[in-house]
Parts: C-alpha cells; sequence; structure tokens
C-alpha cells in the first residue's frame, strides 16, 4: 500500500519556517497560494495549477484584519476552517498555514507597505487602506514561506497588478502566476462573499458579467471611445433595481490609469453592491490590432 500523506496544518511562522527547510532539503520548489479561506473552485484552480506545476504547495489561510476598513465584514467575513481543509486536501495540497491574528501581528508591530500609484484608483477610492493591508501580508507571508511561485486570481486584477509592482519594486524573487477568473454557469465570478446575496441578488448580480462580455465584443468589433462604454456599461448594470454601482472604470491594462481611448490592452473593472455584498470583475479589453 502507498504511503497516505495527509496535510499539514502549521499554525506559527517557525513551523512554516521547518517545513520549507525540509522541503528544500529534498530538493523540492515551494508554489505558494495566499487565502483568506472560505474556499470555491476559483481558490481550487490556483492549488490545482500549483500543484499541476511541480513541488510541494503550501495555501495559507488567514482573515487578514488590516485589509479590512472599519465599516466593513471582517466580522461576519465566512469562515469554515473544517471545510477549508477538506478541500485542500482533496486537491493535494501538502500544508496550510493558518496563523492567529497575534502570530502575524504582535501587540508592537508598525510597519505596513504601500505600492503608492497602483493602490489610488479603483478599489482604493473606496477602501482606503485596504491595498496597504494587502501588500504588508502579502510581502510578510513571501518572507516566512519563501515561495518560487505564488499564484494569484485575476478577478482581483488591481492586487494582482499591486503584487506584481511589489515584486518588482523590492527585488524579491518569487515568480507571481496569474490565474484566469473561474465563474459560475452563469457568469457570476466566484467569490466567497457570494454568500451574502439572497436568490434574487443572486440572479440580478449575472449583469456584471453580461455588461463586461458585452463590452469586450464592442471593442473586439472596433469600439475605441472609453467614454461611450463605460456610460453604456454603467446603464446596463444601473438598469438592475438590485445594483448600487460603485465605480465601472476603463484602464490601462499595466498602470491602471483610466483611457480615453483604447488603443492598447485595457481592462473594465466594475464594482457594485447587491444588497451586502460588495462585488467586483474585470475582463480584458484588446482592441483588434491594424
Ligand atoms: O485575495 C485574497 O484572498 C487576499 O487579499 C490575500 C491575497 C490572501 C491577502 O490577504
Amino acid at each position: 500500500m502507498g504511503k497516505i500523506l495527509l496535510m499539514q496544518i502549521l499554525k506559527t511562522i517557525a513551523e512554516v519556517r521547518q517545513w520549507v527547510q525540509e522541503c528544500r532539503r529534498a530538493g523540492e520548489a515551494i508554489h505558494f497560494v495566499p487565502t483568506m479561506g472560505y474556499f470555491h473552485e476559483g481558490h481550487l484552480s490556483l492549488m490545482r495549477r500549483a500543484k499541476a506545476d511541480g513541488g510541494r504547495v503550501i495555501v495559507s489561510l488567514f482573515v487578514n484584519p488590516l485589509q479590512f476598513g472599519p465599516q466593513e465584514d471582517f466580522e461576519r467575513y465566512p469562515r469554515d476552517f473544517e471545510r477549508d481543509r477538506a478541500m485542500a486536501e482533496s486537491v493535494g495540497v501538502d500544508a496550510m498555514f493558518v496563523p492567529e491574528a497575534s502570530e502575524m501581528y504582535p501587540p508592537d508591530f508598525q510597519t505596513q507597505v504601500r505600492v503608492q500609484r497602483l493602490s489610488q484608483p479603483l478599489c482604493g477610492r473606496s477602501r482606503p487602506g485596504h491595498f496597504e493591508g494587502v501588500a504588508t501580508v502579502v510581502l510578510k507571508l513571501f518572507h516566512i514561506v519563501t515561495p518560487d511561485r505564488a499564484y494569484f486570481g485575476e478577478k482581483d486584477y488591481q492586487q494582482l497588478r499591486i503584487i506584481q509592482q511589489l515584486v518588482r519594486d523590492l527585488n524579491l524573487t518569487v515568480e507571481i502566476v496569474p490565474c484566469p477568473i473561474v465563474r459560475e454557469p452563469d457568469g457570476l465570478a466566484m467569490s466567497s462573499r457570494n454568500v451574502y446575496l439572497t436568490p434574487e441578488e443572486r440572479a440580478a448580480a449575472t449583469v456584471l458579467y453580461r455588461s463586461l462580455q458585452w463590452a469586450q465584443e464592442q471593442v473586439a468589433q472596433g469600439m475605441r471611445d472609453a467614454h461611450v462604454l463605460r456610460e453604456q456599461v454603467q446603464a446596463q448594470i444601473a438598469a438592475s433595481p438590485y445594483a448600487r454601482i460603485d465605480y465601472v472604470e476603463i484602464v490601462d491594462a499595466e498602470t491602471l490609469e483610466p483611457l480615453e481611448v483604447i488603443d492598447r490592452p485595457a481592462r473594465i473593472a466594475v464594482a457594485a453592491y447587491f444588497g451586502k455584498a460588495r462585488l467586483i470583475d474585470n475582463m480584458a479589453l484588446n482592441p483588434p490590432s491594424g
């Protein structure tokens, strides 16, 4: 009979360092998936990709208080450790780092990092301090886990760009692997926050995907005017009685600066409330060349 390899649960930084040392001694690469738990197919797709790339896979599960504003959903953010543990194990994750907040942020903790320009637009405007919280915890996790590769979903596109910039600016050696958005059959982007939706809000929320897809088709057919396209997408979403729009923006895919003319790789990004849930989504807008 083959050896049964159970996923290890690591609670302290010291335990992670020990685990990493053992992997390194065995000549294994370390592939890392940072998460806040309450797993869905989107998370599992990152873990499967990390596994398929070889090496040993470690997932962190930490609802990071630093990235939630005082009026946000830190307390009620969905949590289910036993379910998460079983799901991660089922896709072959080797270790899960599940620290207490005091392990990550001892009482005298006082350092934060800020990726200046990329943190300002889009979600940065309505969630002050959010991306500083993300960049700080991810940098800490990178120093603790010392991964060769780390996997991030494109659903949090601004977060992905910020982490890529952080890695470049601070000369980190980890390779960031962007992974595509995973959607429900009707197009709704998977998110742990989808559990906040009532059945009516859940049905209405598909307008986000439909309007983004429509925008993508317009650009593929030659539409260049970002202002007009943005207004049209906004109108489609606003037509839903359940939607309260935070923003609809068309931005340069690299710098996240707003575009007037879609003449380069761009991204359309939306954030809207459906009841208590603040949902985000985005899609690539690639103007045909020539
Ligand atoms: O995307 C997330 O789940 C979080 O922002 C991350 C990257 C795990 C940092 O807390």
